[in-house]
């Protein structure tokens, strides 16, 4: 039998699982809750929903996959044989094959935006949303983008795990962070700025409500990578020396960071130029920014065009590390359950999400009236099936299966790496009372809100 592959060293496992957690979902989803949920109140519920909820949750995937070293859907069937635990296994594939489907065509996106702002295109549109709705709903143009970031994501992944995942997020995590330290200077440079800090970093503890407190633990979970198979997979082929919950707590630290550096990217600028709070979601970094960049530096035109190509590749970089790690369980569920070889375990894998994806980025134009499920678009229906219902099911079935199926003993034995490390009984028994309790309790009420239950 081949030897399992597995990361080369303790760096590798950071910046690989910080890969996955930094994404869209830092960089325009983030900033935008912030400013509308009650600035640093917000940030402060946020880091509290990230130690209290989300760090459990990630230390947990980190012990399903380092104990068993196998693909998500493998491990469930080592850890639980002939249980209905099974059935998280093979969610946690399907979760991210489903997620790839479409987080594909918003990475296309900004590829086809980092080229226009590239070639000088972006800064000669007049009608910047226009320009958007033009692209997003035209047939082949978006397809194709798309096409091209998963070809660039199956590169990385037919090479495996130490020369493709490893080494590319050992390339692009420090490109990204300092594309970050760039743009935050050149926010920060720009006149008026400081009003748009002001906006952001006003604590407005009158806006904390149960609702928020509950998109701000979604928005925690989402970031982190949890409640799939991501993490699980990438910690199957971390080392037996690997320290699981300095690990989980490095990769939150960074995850938390880029999400608050976006937001001092973002704000500044977009205050700079328009004094008003920026939309939310796509019309921010599709929309908004455009406008911003051509306005922001007036006659140094140059300037406008560095922030612009700087920012398009940062949201490239960060989608497609997230890309990567969103490919890898699928792949590795194929490679090992069928024993196929990794290229083509691969190749199946990309064919599928082109395919699919191709549906979801049509839905914008060509079947935009196309609603064969649940009277939804594709590209609407994956999201929703994925983000809305497989994640939290995944959370609750995680926290549940670590707190309640697994036996204690073993949990802490591979949290101490066999006993070589100390971990304080209490801390311990305050992790597993969360899992038992809090975090599945946690969970169900975003689920039901996401529902509109209540
Ligand atoms: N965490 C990524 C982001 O912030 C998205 C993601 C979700 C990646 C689930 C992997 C798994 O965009």
């Amino acid at each position: 039998m081949e030897k399992r592959a597995n990361f080369g060293s303790k760096l590798g496992i950071v910046l690989a699982s910080a890969g996955s957690a930094v994404g869209l979902g830092n960089v325009w989803r983030f900033p935008t809750e912030v400013g509308e949920n009650g600035g640093a109140a917000f940030i402060l519920v946020y880091v509290l929903c990230v130690i209290i909820l989300g760090l459990p949750l990630m230390v947990s995937e980190f012990v399903i996959g380092r104990r068993t070293h196998k693909n998500t859907a493998d491990a469930y069937r080592e850890l639980a044989p002939g249980s209905a635990w099974i059935f998280q296994g093979y969610l946690g594939v399907f979760t991210a094959w489903f997620i790839l489907c479409y987080y594909g065509v918003v990475s296309g996106w900004t590829l086809k935006y980092l080229v226009s702002g590239f070639i000088g295109e972006l800064h000669r549109v007049t009608d910047s949303a226009d320009y958007f709705v033009q692209f997003s709903s035209s047939t082949w143009a978006p397809v194709v983008y798309m096409a091209v970031v998963m070809l660039m994501c199956h590169v990385v992944i037919v090479r495996g795990v130490q020369t493709g995942i490893e080494r590319f997020s050992k390339l692009m995590m420090p490109l990204l962070l300092l594309i970050i330290a760039l743009l935050v200077v050149f926010s920060f440079s720009m006149p008026g700025s400081a009003d748009g800090l002001r906006f952001l970093l006003k604590p407005d503890f009158s806006k904390i409500d149960s609702s928020v407190i509950l998109s701000a633990m979604g928005q925690a979970f989402f970031s982190l990578s949890i409640g799939m198979g991501c993490l699980c997979t990438y910690a199957s082929y971390f080392t037996d020396d690997a320290k699981l919950v300095k690990t989980a707590g490095s990769v939150a630290a960074i995850d938390t960071t880029v999400a608050v550096m976006s937001g001092f990217i973002i704000f500044p600028a977009v205050f700079s130029v328009e004094a008003v709070a920026p939309d939310a979601g796509p019309g921010l970094v599709f929309i908004t920014l455009p406008n911003v960049f051509q306005i922001a530096f007036g006659n140094v035109a140059w300037l406008g065009w560095l922030f612009s190509v700087l920012f398009y590749l940062l949201l490239l970089l960060a989608a497609l590390t997230s890309m990567v790690s969103i490919h890898e369980p699928p792949t590795a569920f194929l490679l090992e359950h069928f024993n196929l070889r990794r290229s083509t375990a691969t190749t199946i894998v990309t064919s599928v999400c082109i395919g699919v994806g191709m549906l979801c980025s049509l839905s914008f134009g060509l079947l935009a009236d196309f609603r064969p499920l649940f009277g939804l678009t594709f590209f609407d229906f994956f999201d929703f099936v994925s983000a809305k219902i497989f994640l939290p099911v995944g959370g609750i079935i995680i926290s549940l299966f670590v707190g309640w199926r697994l036996s204690s003993d073993m949990v802490f034995d591979e949290l101490s790496n066999h006993g070589h490390l100390h971990v304080p009984r209490w801390a311990f028994s305050v992790y597993i009372f969360l899992l038992r309790w809090l975090i599945p309790l946690a969970i169900m009420a975003i689920f039901l809100k996401e529902l509109g239950v209540f």
